[in-house]
């Protein structure tokens, strides 16, 4: 039997790696996934600070294991600390666009703040890296405005 596609999510947040506060995101991000993409097999889950390096260093890993689909969720806005997008520049080959556009142009219609997210996302090898907002609530409904495209785009990149 061929071996189940595989997500991982990585949680992205200065308090939550220090516990300062509770990781919701990455929970709800699973709800969400494991809701809409039964068969997949939710490989990885880990919470790493708003740094750089390890963003990178996690990032790499998964796809060396072939993660099919890499959510992030958190450190897309505009604080200093904010350094997801830039990590997952520095891993993708190719970026994608079209579904950072879907994300953000849809939830420009629930709030504003939207425009203030800078997701890039993109593939490296055969994973698909999304950068979703750190709320649980902005998390679940980005992910909800690009599910759609997941399978399509795993089929042309696996
Ligand atoms: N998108 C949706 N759909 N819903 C939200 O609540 N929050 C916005 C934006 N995108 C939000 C959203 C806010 S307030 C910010 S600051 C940016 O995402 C970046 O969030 P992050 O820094 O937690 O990644």
């Amino acid at each position: 039997m061929a071996s189940p596609q595989t997500c991982g999510i990585l949680t992205v947040s200065d308090s939550c790696f220090s516990h300062q506060k509770e990781d919701t995101s990455g929970p709800a991000l699973e709800k969400a996934f494991r809701k809409a993409f039964p068969d997949f097999q939710i490989s990885q889950k880990a919470i790493v600070p708003d740094d750089l390096q390890q963003i990178v260093d996690t990032l790499n890993k998964w796809v060396s294991e072939h993660c099919n689909v890499i959510l992030t969720t958190g450190g897309t806005g505009f604080s200093p600390r904010d350094v997801t997008p830039e990590a997952t520049r520095a891993v993708i080959e190719r970026e994608a666009p079209g579904v950072t556009y879907a994300m953000i142009s849809n939830s420009l219609q629930i709030t504003p703040m939207a425009m203030l997210s800078r997701a890039v996302c993109g593939i490296k090898d055969k994973s698909l890296i999304i950068n979703l907002p750190g709320s649980a609530k902005g998390s679940v409904e980005c992910f909800s405005f690009v599910q759609e495209c997941i399978p399509h785009a795993v089929a042309l990149i696996t």
